[in-house]
Formats: C-alpha cells, sequence, structure tokens
C-alpha cells in the first residue's frame, strides 16, 4: 500500500494526525479537473456535489494501476466469464456480508450509473403519463427521470418531526389511481434519514395494496452511522422482492463516481425477464474495464478505508450540526443518520433569494440549492462535509461570519 504524499511529494499538507493520509491538502484538490472542482472560480468551496475529498482508496488505484500498466484496454472479459459478471458476484457477496442480504448474481445487470438505471426501470414498468411517487425533496435526476420520460411525478413529502424527517404514508396511501412506480432512496438524500423497518414494511404494504414496482435506490447505504441500520428493501419478503429492482454502486462510498459503473438488481426471474422485454440490453452499454476492476476491487478489498472515512465523517457530521446549533442558531439541521450531506433549512435567516444564491455570492461557498431537490425548498441547502477538518471548519467560519454580519 502506498502513501498519498509517496505519489506526490510535497503537494499534501497533512491536518489531522488520526486522519492524515486521508485528508488531501487544498492545492492537490485544486489542481483536479472534475465538476466538483471546475465549476466554481477556485476562491469558493464546493459544497455542493456528492462526491467526497478524500483520494480513492490504494485497492481501487492498484486495479487501475495494472491495467494502466500493461495499457490493457481491449474489450473487457475476465477468465471464463464476462468481465460485468465479477461485478453482479462483488455486489451479491457484498451485500450478503454486510446486510446478510442473500442474492443471485445473474440476478444483476451492470449499468454505467445509477441514473441510466432509474431511466431503463421507469421505461420498463410504467407507461407515458402514469404517476411515479418519490418522497421529496429528491436527488434531482430522479425527477428529471420522471419528467423526460413522459411520466408524472407524485411528489411525497418527508415531513419535518421532532426529531428529523419522516415519509408521508397517507400521501403515498392517496396518491392518484394509475401510481405505477415508486422511487425509493434509502438513505434519503438530501435528508440523511435511515428509514426504519417498521418505515420500509409500511411502504412495501403499501406497495402491495396498491401494486407498486419500487425502485430502491441504495447507494449511499455503506454511510450509516451507529445506532441505525441500513435493511435492503428487497430483503423484506417475497412478495417484496418481486416488485423490487435495488439500485447500487460503489462510486459514493469509494470516491469513484466518475469511473461509471454500478448494478441493479431484479428481486425475482420474472421481475428481471419482464425488465428486458421492455429494456433490450444492447441499450444498457456496457461498463469499461478500468470502471468493472475499481467497482470489484472497491467492493472486495476496501473496506478497511471506508471504516477509517466513517469515522473521520462520524466526527464532521457532529462538527457541523454542533457547530451550527451553537454559533447560527437560526439554521436548523437534524444529525444526518447517513452519509455525508447534511440537511440545513436556512428559512429562518429571512432572506429574500435562495440561500445557495446568498453564500455562493457573500460568503463564496457552493453548496447543492435547496431548490434543486424540490421547488419549493430554496430555503434550503445541502452541506458535503466529505472533506478534511480544515476545510470544513473554514466552510463553517465563511457561513458563521456572514450570518452574524446581518
Ligand atoms: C441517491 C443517488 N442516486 C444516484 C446518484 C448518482 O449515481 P450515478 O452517478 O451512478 O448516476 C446520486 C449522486 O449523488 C445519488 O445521491
Amino acid at each position: 500500500m502506498f502513501g498519498v504524499a509517496g505519489i506526490f511529494p510535497g503537494v499534501f499538507v497533512m491536518k489531522v494526525a488520526d486522519f492524515a493520509d486521508l485528508e488531501v491538502g487544498r492545492e492537490f484538490l485544486a489542481s483536479r479537473t472534475g465538476s466538483k472542482w471546475c465549476r466554481y472560480p477556485a476562491e469558493v468551496i464546493p459544497s455542493w456535489i456528492a462526491e467526497m475529498d478524500f483520494l480513492p482508496p490504494d485497492g481501487v488505484q492498484d486495479a487501475v494501476m495494472r491495467l494502466v500498466a500493461k495499457r490493457d484496454f481491449g474489450y473487457a472479459r475476465r477468465p471464463l466469464m464476462p468481465a460485468e459478471r465479477q461485478v453482479g458476484a462483488a455486489f451479491a457477496h457484498r451485500m450478503k456480508e454486510r446486510f446478510g442480504w442473500e442474492i443471485e448474481e445473474t440476478s444483476t445487470q451492470a449499468v454505467t450509473d445509477l441514473r441510466q438505471g432509474t431511466i431503463a426501470a421507469i421505461l420498463a414498468f410504467s407507461k407515458p403519463g402514469e404517476h411515479i411517487a418519490v418522497h421529496t425533496p429528491c436527488y434531482g435526476p430522479f425527477r428529471e427521470a420522471i419528467e423526460e420520460s413522459g411520466r408524472q411525478i407524485v411528489e411525497i413529502p418527508m415531513l419535518q418531526a421532532e426529531a428529523g424527517f419522516v415519509p408521508d404514508m397517507d400521501a403515498l396511501r392517496n396518491a392518484p389511481a394509475d401510481l405505477r412506480m415508486l422511487i425509493l432512496c434509502n438513505p434519503q438524500n438530501p435528508t440523511g434519514r435511515v428509514f426504519t423497518c417498521a418505515e420500509l414494511e409500511e411502504i412495501g404494504s403499501i406497495a402491495i395494496a396498491r401494486d407498486l414496482i419500487v425502485f430502491s435506490d441504495e447507494v449511499h447505504a455503506d454511510f450509516v452511522y451507529d445506532g441505525h441500520t441500513h435493511i435492503p428493501f428487497a430483503s423484506l419478503g417475497e412478495d417484496i422482492a418481486a416488485r423490487t429492482i435495488t439500485a447500487n454502486s460503489p462510486g459514493k462510498s469509494f470516491n469513484i463516481a466518475g469511473l461509471r459503473c454500478g448494478v441493479i438488481h431484479f428481486g425475482t426471474p420474472a421481475l428481471r425477464d419482464r425488465f428486458y422485454q421492455r429494456v433490450p440490453r444492447l441499450l444498457l452499454g456496457r461498463p469499461s474495464a478500468v470502471s468493472i476492476d475499481a467497482a470489484v476491487a472497491a467492493w472486495t478489498v476496501c473496506q478497511p478505508w471506508l471504516d477509517r472515512i466513517m469515522a473521520l465523517l462520524d466526527r464532521n457530521r457532529r462538527l457541523v450540526v454542533e457547530t451550527i446549533r451553537e454559533r447560527m442558531p437560526k439554521l436548523n439541521v437534524f444529525m444526518p443518520e447517513a452519509s455525508f450531506l447534511a440537511w440545513i433549512d436556512c428559512r429562518e435567516l429571512g432572506w429574500d433569494r435562495p440561500a445557495a444564491s446568498v453564500f455562493l455570492d457573500e460568503a463564496g461557498i457552493a453548496f447543492s440549492p435547496g431548490e434543486s431537490f424540490c421547488a419549493r425548498h430554496e430555503g434550503f441547502v445541502r452541506l458535503n462535509f466529505g472533506a478534511s477538518g480544515e476545510v470544513l471548519r473554514d466552510k463553517l467560519a465563511r457561513m458563521e461570519k456572514l450570518i452574524n454580519a446581518q
């Protein structure tokens, strides 16, 4: 295992002893070419897209370097099996180990990204004009997938309760008669909720009663903090599995979203066959050899790295929530139960512009705008705390300075 300072001597400034090898210096981050780093001027702190500031694990780097070293960029296949099958096998193995969910690798389809999986499932299991439900505020591309495919969105509000956000079960129960599908996102982006077993069972019983297909995006499942448990929706029972497509990828957990490789899993062979009748496999394309090897490495040998990242993120989420509660009492935030995103209610500040625009223009912080998750949420921002302690403290200090100057 090589240390990052060894690859880029002199570029890294180690920040906090415990996580020194994970926390990358700002100069190096600024030299990156991804969307996160190139959208705003250098003086703005990017705190938007769901991507962490950390270097991906050595296991991923090694897998990619093995191909690069041999310039091994031909059509992907691995000994005695299609390359994508390795992704399905790694996913199945991981689901059993992490969540006790036993599935067949042959029930999976590799996709280049989960947005592709989402729209493919929508095209397969609903018709134009029909209704599709999603808990809102929601990850923007869910709405785009529903609207761009000519389906109609039914917003199921995440209701603000004393201890956090809870899904509105009645809104789902009473949705229009031609409701065909539910897009479930658990852990929920952006509220950071991890649905409890009782909540999932209630959603499941409504799905059965209403004969819904459920597309369950579980891409944030690896990031669940102590005290909460991720339950794959399809693991709730055979009748639920028979109507559930589960989506996952190592993109978020191992910080390799740009490599493009994920899976969708069909709860039964019948569901899979129905899918392929409407969506030919050829239309889905195939992930690259590089992304396949990276995904397999991430899911099979990189958990120790993720364990350390989780410890760092746990420190960061406490820093965000405690700082906001102590020093910016007009902001409201619940402790995220998963992931590296905090959903912050800024409405009490009384700003007459969307909160994210004010933070961008006046404090040089690019948050994900609340309105990108739901039109009515322009008073909210989503803060990405997948950053070094130094960058996060700077972000919080800029917020405090702006708010206290009001
Ligand atoms: C819930 C959710 N699903 C999917 C994605 C994107 O996944 P992909 O890049 O594989 O399309 C994100 C990214 O932020 C997300 O938060």
